[in-house]
């Protein structure tokens, strides 16, 4: 099965305040984005990358991506991250028109370890129609009112957290995008609101998404204090 990977990195990075487009962040010399597409590729299972890049600067992802050799094609992503993720999707409809899976991953979970990527892909090998990596809940979970008072104490039990990349047979994510409203969270909901099945695989706790300075202090430290074993990181 032909297998294809977007990666919406068009977003501004606002809440990080890095000055550049989050993507383009460098952590330990290497930007998040060469480090996510680099992930996906050491899966050895990926054949087509499409980097959706911050509109004003698809030649400056072009140029960062340019180490890696002829692999991933880069469109002008757009205003939210759905529309980044319907703009690869059709590009990457053009380039692999054979494809089976299509990955979605975002660029900002640059630390993904490699056998997450793999698992999820061989899910939708297996027949599934949407997978996605998650993680407990550590915390306990409350619910409360509109004047912030404890209403539940919610058992967090069949709660998880979800991570990227998300897998899906291709007509599987493009059905769900064809009847999508303007602006979803994360491409599986969409799946869901279709009425399609949605399958997990364990996550990781490096495939954090970078979010704020606190977590790339926290990635930096990470990939300072442990030399990750080639096979497994990014
Ligand atoms: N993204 C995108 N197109 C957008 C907005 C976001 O491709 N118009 C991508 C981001 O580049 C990121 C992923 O979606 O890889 C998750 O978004 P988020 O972490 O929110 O990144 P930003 O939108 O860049 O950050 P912020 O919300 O702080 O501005
Ligand atoms: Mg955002």
């Amino acid at each position: 099965m032909r297998v294809v990977a977007l990666v919406p990195a068009a977003g501004s990075g606002r809440r990080l305040g890095a000055g550049v487009p989050k993507a383009l962040v460098p952590v330990l010399g290497e930007s998040l984005l060469v480090r996510a597409v680099r992930g996906l590729l050491n899966s050895g299972m990926i054949h087509h990358v499409v980097v959706a890049a911050p509109p004003e600067a698809p030649e400056e992802v072009r140029a960062e991506l340019n180490p890696l050799g002829p692999v991933a094609r880069v469109v002008p992503g757009g205003s939210d991250r759905t529309e980044s993720v319907r703009l690869a999707l059709a590009e990457a409809e053009r380039v692999v028109p054979d494809a089976g899976a299509v990955l979605v991953h975002d660029a900002a979970r640059a630390f993904t370890p490699v056998p997450v990527i793999q698992d999820v892909i061989r899910a939708v090998e297996g027949g599934a129609r949407a997978v996605v990596p998650v993680l407990p809940v550590a915390d306990t979970v409350k619910q409360v009112d509109s004047s912030q008072r404890v209403t539940a104490t919610v058992d967090r039990s069949h709660l998880r957290t979800v991570q990227t990349p998300q897998g899906f047979a291709v007509d599987t994510l493009r059905a769900a995008y064809d009847n999508a409203g303007d602006a979803a969270t994360d491409d599986a909901g969409l799946v869901e609101q279709a009425g399609e099945t949605v399958t997990t695989v364990p996550g990781h706790a490096h495939a954090l998404k970078i979010t704020t300075a606190f977590d790339l202090a926290i990635a930096e430290t990470v990939l300072a204090a442990e030399p990750v074993p080639e096979d497994d990181l990014p």
